[in-house]
C-alpha cells in the first residue's frame, strides 16, 4: 500500500496578498520565494522551493493540501487506491506540475470536499539556502515535512477512514473527538476535528528549532501588537511548547518547539481529555493587572 510521506507544500487562498506577505516575513520568519505568473506568492523555509504558495482570492483558507509521496510508482499507486476507494483522481497536466515546479501530481477531494494533492519530486533549491528574514535559527522539516495542519472535516469517521486506510496515514492519539494522525515521526501532521464552521482550516503549525525563536517571536507580537489568540503552552500529546497567533486570514497560526517524535515499532495510540498541560490560554487570561 502507498502512503504519503510528508506534507510536502499547502496552498492558501488570502484576501490580502501584501498583509500576509508582511505577517509572514516579519511575524513568522518565512523567506519570500517569487512570484508566480499569476502573482501567487511562494514563501519557503527550508531547501525546498516553496512551503507555501499564496493566492490572492475572495475567501481566506486552505486551498489545497500537497501530499508527497516517495516516487511516481508510488504515485500511481495512491492513485488505484483512491479509485477502489471511489474518489477518482485527476493527474496534473504538465502545466500544473511546472506551477507547483514538482515532477508529477493526481488532484482530487478528501470526503469533506477540500482540495487536496499527492506529488512526488518535491522542487529543492540547494543553491539557495533557506535565509529568514528574521533573527530565528529556523525550522524543524526534512522528512517530517512543513508542519502540521488542523481541518474542521463534515464525518469524523468519513475522514479517519480516508485518512488511514486511503492516504496510509496512522492514528497518533485523540483529545477528546479530535484525531491526530502522522506519515513520518513528526507527532501530528494532520488533525481532524468534526465541525461545521466558516472556513476548513483551523490553523497550521510551524515548529522551530529553539525556544529561544518562539519566545523571542512571542515578545516581538506583544512588542508589535501582533494578534496572540492563545499564549504560550504545552500540549498533552505532542508535548509541544507553542503559541498561536492570528493570520491576516482570520485563522491561526502554532509556533512551537520542543515536541516528540513518534517511533511506529513502539507507539501506543492515547486518549487525552485536555489539550494542553499548561497555559494555551487566551490573551485575557494571560493580562496581568497593572492596576
Ligand atoms: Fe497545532
Amino acid at each position: 500500500m502507498a502512503a504519503v510521506t510528508q506534507l510536502g507544500y499547502i496552498g492558501i487562498n488570502v484576501s490580502d496578498l501584501d498583509a500576509w506577505e508582511q505577517f509572514a516575513t516579519e511575524a513568522l520568519g518565512l523567506q519570500v520565494s517569487g512570484r508566480d505568473a499569476d502573482g501567487s506568492l511562494f514563501l519557503k523555509m527550508d531547501e525546498y522551493h516553496h512551503r507555501f504558495i499564496l493566492h490572492a482570492s475572495k475567501d481566506d483558507d486552505l486551498a489545497y493540501a500537497g501530499w508527497q509521496v516517495s516516487d511516481e510508482r508510488a504515485l500511481h499507486e495512491m492513485a488505484e487506491q483512491l479509485k477502489a476507494a471511489g474518489v477518482e483522481p485527476s493527474f496534473g497536466s504538465s502545466e500544473e506540475a511546472v506551477a507547483r515546479r514538482v515532477e508529477g501530481l493526481i488532484k482530487f477531494q478528501d470526503p469533506s470536499g477540500i482540495p487536496s494533492e499527492v506529488f512526488f519530486g518535491p522542487p529543492m533549491n540547494f543553491d539557495d539556502p533557506f535565509n529568514s528574514p528574521r533573527p530565528i535559527s529556523g525550522f524543524v522539516t526534512g522528512e517530517m515535512g512543513l508542519g502540521h495542519i488542523v481541518l474542521f472535516v463534515d464525518s469524523r469517521e468519513e475522514s479517519i477512514r480516508f485518512y488511514r486506510d486511503v492516504l496510509g496515514m496512522r492514528i497518533s492519539d485523540f483529545i477528546r473527538s479530535m484525531a491526530f494522525f502522522h506519515c513520518n515521526p513528526r507527532h501530528h501532521t494532520l488533525a481532524l476535528m468534526e465541525a461545521k464552521a466558516p472556513k476548513r482550516l483551523n490553523h497550521f503549525m510551524l515548529q522551530l528549532n529553539s525556544i529561544n525563536d518562539v519566545g523571542a517571536t512571542y515578545d516581538m507580537c506583544q512588542e508589535k501588537g501582533i494578534p496572540v489568540v492563545r499564549g504560550l503552552g504545552r500540549h498533552t500529546n505532542d508535548h509541544m511548547v507553542s503559541f498561536y497567533l492570528r493570520t491576516p486570514s482570520g485563522f491561526d497560526v502554532e509556533y512551537g518547539w520542543g515536541a516528540r517524535e513518534v517511533d511506529d515499532a513502539t507507539w501506543q495510540v492515547a486518549r487525552h481529555e485536555k489539550g494542553s498541560i499548561w497555559g494555551h490560554k487566551p490573551p485575557a487570561e494571560n493580562a496581568v493587572s497593572r492596576s
